[in-house]
């Protein structure tokens, strides 16, 4: 079955493509030549992910799926959480939401966080939600240079290395995003596939 990905980030597509179902041929929304941009603008990680699989197949009308993620830091209210990826403003600079982040944790002893990933699967107009969580902490200073947005500062629980330390394959394997597709894969197995 054919399942479009609507993200354009290409670290997720990176991501997800090795390990979303073999009987599962993913397209990324340049597969399709979809260029609108997609609404986020729900206010919750569960909300925007829904709203961003229901506008694609009300646009489209392809079986799809969205994910929505963000980093929720304990001792600063579980923030940023939704606003991850604008955390230090609109110009969505990775290195900036990390020195917001140092900063405002500057002193703290409460060091933790967690990454969560939603994804919202619209198979004909139907929607059904996985999440994933990944539990760790925040590292004083920058760690690594692989990955993409928080992943210098993250160090999940059990590891020594934050997710920009790691072999891209064993956060791959690891991170929120993986545990939310091994429910999707689960799911699609009993319900769709087999
Ligand atoms: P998105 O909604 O999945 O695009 O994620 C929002 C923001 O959360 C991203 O722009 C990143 O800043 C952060 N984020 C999500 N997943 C990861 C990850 O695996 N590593 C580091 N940062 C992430």
């Amino acid at each position: 079955m054919n399942i479009v990905f609507a993200t354009n980030n290409l670290h997720k597509i990176r991501e997800i493509e090795n390990y979303i179902d073999k009987r599962v041929c993913l397209k990324s929304l340049k597969d399709i030549g979809f260029i609108k941009e997609i609404p986020e603008t729900s206010g919750t990680i569960l909300g925007n992910a829904i709203q961003k699989a229901r506008f694609l197949f009300d646009e489209t009308g392809f079986d799809c799926f969205a994910d929505d993620s963000g980093l929720e830091i304990e001792a600063i209210n579980n923030r940023p959480g939704v606003d991850s990826a604008h955390f230090a403003g609109p110009q969505r600079s990775h290195s900036d939401n990390i020195n917001k982040v140092l900063s405002e944790m500057l002193g703290c002893e409460n060091r933790k966080a967690l990454f969560k990933t939603v994804f919202a699967l619209c198979l004909k107009g139907e929607i059904h939600v996985f999440e994933g969580i990944i539990e760790g902490t925040i590292t004083n200073s920058i760690h690594g240079i692989d990955g993409f947005g928080y992943d210098p500062i993250f160090r999940p629980i059990g590891f020594k290395e934050t997710f920009a330390e790691m072999p891209f394959e064993l956060k791959t394997k690891i991170s929120h995003r993986a545990i939310a597709l091994e429910k999707l894969n689960f799911w699609l197995d009993v319900n769709i596939l087999r």
